[in-house]
């Protein structure tokens, strides 16, 4: 009988939605590494969080030191049983003036290092033969919504990326699925709401719940999805969004 804790590493694990999902792992007895860039950030999220949670600061822009630190991480925690793939930047600029530059960051952030970390860790995971991937989209995938066009490009290519990466490794015992957070009072949507009322009007009267999420609403959805209870669900986008994605 494996009786030991399960383990989990959150991308982006020390605010907003990852912050969330970390406390909701770590009461739920999930042993929890947290990954960001800001040490002090990360340790104070760590010791709010409690026992069960370590941290590891690393820039997931540098995808060719992922092989490596994933390895670093195996050899000092072992196989991760899941992975929570919550890191991402946004940036809201209109079309034209959104350079080359700053496309290829926000899917580097968004997509390409969350691809990188995926496969590393997933190498690790077939050598037992299980494991649970979740992947976080937005509403940007789900519908047309304007000035934010490498967010939504990076959120499309995640929710086609969930689906086959589902096909491909539910066969060999890793299930992989997409949560579709609406909109959630963090500090990123803080940003793009905040100065706008317009947006934010717009964003609440499309929602048929009519209030903004909170990033406890996302965390039970993803602690949902990782856990025993989900076991015959993989592939899916699960939106957390009051209605959003379907409001009027
Ligand atoms: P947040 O800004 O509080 O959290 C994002 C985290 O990712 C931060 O801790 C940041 O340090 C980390 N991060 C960013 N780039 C990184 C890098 N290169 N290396 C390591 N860590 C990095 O934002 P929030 O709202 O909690 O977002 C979490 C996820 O949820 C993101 O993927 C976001 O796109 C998604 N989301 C959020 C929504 C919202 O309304 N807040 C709506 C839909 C999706």
């Amino acid at each position: 009988m494996n009786i030991s804790p399960k383990l989990a590493i959150i991308t982006g694990g020390a605010s907003g939605i990852g912050l969330a999902t970390t406390k909701a792992f770590v009461a739920n007895g999930i042993k929890t590494i947290i990954i960001g860039r800001n040490e002090e950030k990360l340790k104070a999220a760590a010791n709010d969080a409690g026992e069960l949670c370590s941290y590891k600061a690393y820039d997931l822009n540098n995808t060719s030191g992922i092989p490596d630190f994933v390895n670093s991480l195996v050899k000092e925690f072992g196989t991760p049983d899941i992975l929570v793939n919550n890191a991402g930047i946004n940036m809201k600029k209109s079309f034209t003036e959104v350079t080359d530059q700053d496309f290829q960051q926000v899917i580097q952030t968004n997509l390409l290092s969350v691809f990188s970390l995926s496969r590393e860790v997933v190498k690790y995971m077939l050598e037992i033969g299980s494991g649970s991937i979740v992947n976080i989209s937005s509403m940007a995938a789900q519908y047309g919504i304007p000035l934010v066009i490498a967010y939504t490009a990076a959120k499309s290519a995640i929710e086609g990326m969930t689906r086959a990466m589902a096909t491909e490794l539910s066969p060999r015992g890793i299930r992989v699925n997409c949560v579709a957070p609406g909109f959630i009072a963090t500090a990123m949507s803080g940003t793009a709401l905040d100065s706008d009322p317009e947006r934010k009007n717009k964003v609440l009267s499309r929602t048929p719940m009519g209030k903004l999420g909170d990033a406890n609403d996302v965390a039970a959805a993803i602690l949902y999805l990782t856990s025993d209870a989900a076991k015959f669900v993989t592939g899916v986008v699960l939106p957390v969004d009051g209605g959003n994605s379907i409001g009027f």
